[in-house]
């Protein structure tokens, strides 16, 4: 087996902070940051792209298959690209996708293809990985969990000074609702409520979690 570096997992639900928390922390240890949120938005942009409908689970799974997808690290972050070409955050962020891409990571076969390729990143170097199941399906043993929350009205309002139209509360309902890993806060999660902490608090709360001597560096 390769290599296992440490992984600091960090779940919540949409336009929580868990994005902008992650790079800096991961920025303050020297880890490779990973968005597996940009995984899944770059799998339903090619999925539409052939024309299927992100709602049909089996033709979702079907037009999946035959999608290449490849997470270099570039400047200490993974990008995402389908069949060689690297995708925008444009591409990543349009309106279809956001409609989209729940529905898509409903289908088993694509999450179990994505949670492979996040488990073989721990073998590049410490790891600060977010998404919705990071700590409790793709690294269930890490001992650095944490969920990132804020209130609905607070999300809403983060996304929309972003310029998105994102359907945050549908996105919710679908990843807390699925059979295949919903979103759920992983059991040994710290969890930071991040509703009225400005994103450097946020950072600091999560950094006073780690162990001294942090973390990153060390091997799991
Ligand atoms: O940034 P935001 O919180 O809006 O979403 P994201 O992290 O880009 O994730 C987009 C969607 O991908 C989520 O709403 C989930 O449906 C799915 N996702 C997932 O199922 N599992 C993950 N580990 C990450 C994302
Ligand atoms: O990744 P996720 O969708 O959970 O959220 P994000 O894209 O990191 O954050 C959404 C927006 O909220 C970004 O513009 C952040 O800078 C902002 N934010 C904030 O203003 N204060 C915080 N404590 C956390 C995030």
């Amino acid at each position: 087996m390769s290599q296992q570096h440490s992984v600091i997992t960090i779940d919540g639900p949409a336009a929580s902070g868990k994005s902008s928390i992650a790079r800096l922390v991961a920025q303050r240890l020297g880890a490779i940051y990973v968005n597996t949120g940009n995984m899944y938005r770059a799998m339903t942009w090619a999925v539409i792209q052939t024309g299927v409908d992100p709602n049909d689970g089996e033709a979702v799974k079907r037009a999946a298959e035959g999608i290449v997808i490849d997470s270099p690290v570039v400047d200490g972050q993974t990008q995402v690209s389908i069949c060689g070409r690297a995708l925008t955050q444009d591409d990543l962020n349009s309106d279809p996708v956001n409609r989209g891409v729940s529905l898509l990571a409903r289908v088993p076969e694509v999450r179990a293809r994505l949670v492979a390729d996040q488990r073989a990143l721990a073998s590049l170097g410490p790891l600060v990985m977010e998404g919705r199941d990071i700590g409790s399906v793709v690294f269930p043993d890490s001992p650095l969990k944490f969920y990132i929350d804020a209130s609905e009205e607070v999300r809403a309002s983060r996304r929309r000074a972003q310029g998105h139209t994102d359907q945050v509360a549908e996105r919710d309902r679908l990843d807390s609702t699925r059979k295949t890993s919903p979103l759920v806060i992983p059991e040994g999660a710290t969890v930071i409520d991040n509703s009225h902490l400005t994103l450097d608090q946020a950072v600091e709360a999560v950094l006073a979690k780690l162990p001294a001597r942090s973390t990153a560096s060390e091997s799991q």
